[in-house]
């Protein structure tokens, strides 16, 4: 049993990456038993989980939709704040007691978690009835963990701390038959110094181009209308496979397939080039919107992340594609109380988010991770300070993104409809383009169909409006 260790997996070698593909030829041991998939975290774990189910699925294991009648519960778990690590061990605590009244359900554990030396030591020590854990970086192995644990009835940890391979073709199993991710780039490099990504995903690898066109092309032909390319930092791919194939390229191969609506996220300033914003702007089936994560507005800060853009670069990123993408909606990310953040560092990111008034944005107080540089840092903030900054910031925040959702007020826009809405049964739910959430009159038939909807009215995080023929 090899525990992950964080020395090894910070380390970063030129090895060659080795693609691979999954090896479908599995016994279909899975005797109808039933699982259950809890996800945490960002887009790539939600798309983790689809093929998780995918691979349980081909070898005869069924869903349940009730977790109390589940024969197998996987945890997917996310690691990026401590909150998401207390989630999980809540949880933990719930599912020790299913097990005493099933001595049969098994627990597992996927996910950035899996990764961290601290969790696989607590899961060794304290949660014994954790019955396997897999690491990001060979979620392939899945059924070959499993099986060995039915078979041998012992507990199954597989992670490990080195830096990963691409292994094509899991099976997906997709939550939406319009709208699908497809993963392009695994992994980071960019070591942002509060950041436990690049230790739990291991090294920076995109998929090859060919590779990710066929998967969208194939979507095409089965109907989806809107493919959204995932990555940690997708504004990276192709940097450490070709001497001249970028996102911009890759873009533009995949807008070539037909496929209507075609979204990225997340982008990293660093990376983005004239070209990308080029593409972005001309290719109508490239949609105008952007997640650019800031962090924060102050220069020391940035630095003190290890960012490598000043707030001066942002702005002028910024602006480009303010200036390039018609009607573009652009969001970030903002952490606040980071070691070192004086009140006139903050007063710097308030100031630059009424500058850019972002059309959304996610905020975050500061959570020190362990054995990342940040959390080695010594000036730390007060929670109190933390939670009064992080206050004053949203109350900024909802300010620009209400102006935003009101700027929509009485257009018609194209909205993909993706189901019936939270908010109201009667009604259905959709994205515009430029990715805002419409409650939208209208019935079910439009599922699955791009509609022009006319905005009624605007809220703080959603707009309703109503199907126009
Ligand atoms: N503390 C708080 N927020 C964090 N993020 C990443 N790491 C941390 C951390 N240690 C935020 C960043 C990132 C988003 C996904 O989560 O803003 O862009
Ligand atoms: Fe969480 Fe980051 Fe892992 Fe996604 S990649 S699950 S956000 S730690």
């Amino acid at each position: 049993m090899k525990v992950p260790n964080m020395i090894d997996a910070k380390k970063r070698h030129q090895n060659k990456i080795n693609y691979t593909n999954y090896n479908n030829d599995i016994d279909k041991f899975g005797n109808n038993r039933k699982f259950y998939v809890r996800t945490y975290g960002c887009q790539m774990n939600e798309h983790d989980s689809e093929k998780i189910r995918g691979m349980l699925l081909n070898a005869g294991f069924i869903p349940s939709e009730d977790i109390n009648d589940a024969d197998i519960i996987i945890l997917n778990t996310c690691a990026i704040r401590e909150n998401a690590h207390d989630k999980v061990f809540g949880f933990l605590g719930v599912l020790k007691h299913m097990k005493k009244t099933n001595k049969e359900l098994i627990v597992g554990i996927t996910g950035c978690m899996a990764q961290e030396e601290v969790v696989i030591n607590n899961i060794l020590n304290k949660y014994k009835h954790v019955d396997f854990v897999i690491g990001t970086n060979h979620l392939d192995r899945l059924l070959p963990v499993l099986k060995e644990k039915i078979d041998t009835k012992k507990r199954q940890i597989e992670v490990l701390s080195y830096e990963g391979d691409v292994v094509e073709n899991i099976p997906v199993n997709r939550d939406s038959k319009y709208s699908a991710w497809v993963d392009i780039i695994y992994g980071c490099d960019k070591f942002c110094t509060y950041c436990i990504v690049p230790y739990t995903r291991g090294t920076q690898r995109s998929r090859r181009h060919e590779d990710i066109v066929n998967e969208v092309k194939e979507l095409v032909k089965d109907g989806y209308k809107e493919v959204t390319l995932l990555g940690q930092n997708v504004n990276a791919y192709g940097k450490d496979l070709y001497k001249d194939y970028t996102l911009a390229n890759l873009l533009n191969d995949v807008a070539d397939t037909g496929i209507e609506r075609l979204r990225f996220v997340t982008s990293h300033p660093w990376d983005f080039t004239d070209e990308m914003v080029d593409v972005i702007s001309n290719r109508d089936n490239v949609m105008p919107y952007i997640h650019l994560p800031l962090q924060s507005g102050s220069n020391k800060i940035l630095k003190l992340m290890n960012r490598r853009y000043t707030t001066e670069e942002y702005l002028k990123l910024y602006r480009q594609i303010r200036e390039k993408v018609k009607d573009s909606s652009i969001t970030t990310d903002i952490i606040v109380g980071f070691p070192g953040e004086t009140e006139e560092d903050f007063n710097e990111t308030l100031k630059i988010v009424n500058e850019c008034k972002f059309d959304g944005a996610f905020t975050f107080a500061y959570s020190p991770r362990e054995n990342t540089p940040a959390a080695k840092m010594s000036d730390t903030i007060a929670e109190e300070v933390k939670m009064d900054r992080l206050h004053r910031l949203n109350e900024v925040i909802n300010k620009y993104s209400n102006e935003s959702n009101r700027k929509m007020l009485n257009k018609v826009v194209k909205c993909l409809v993706t189901g019936i809405s939270e908010k109201d049964e009667n009604k259905v739910c959709g994205y515009t383009e430029n990715m805002k959430l419409v409650n939208i009159k209208g019935d079910k038939s439009l599922i699955g169909k791009i509609v022009n909807v006319k905005i009624t009215d605007t809220k703080s995080f959603s707009l309703d409006g109503e199907y126009v023929e």
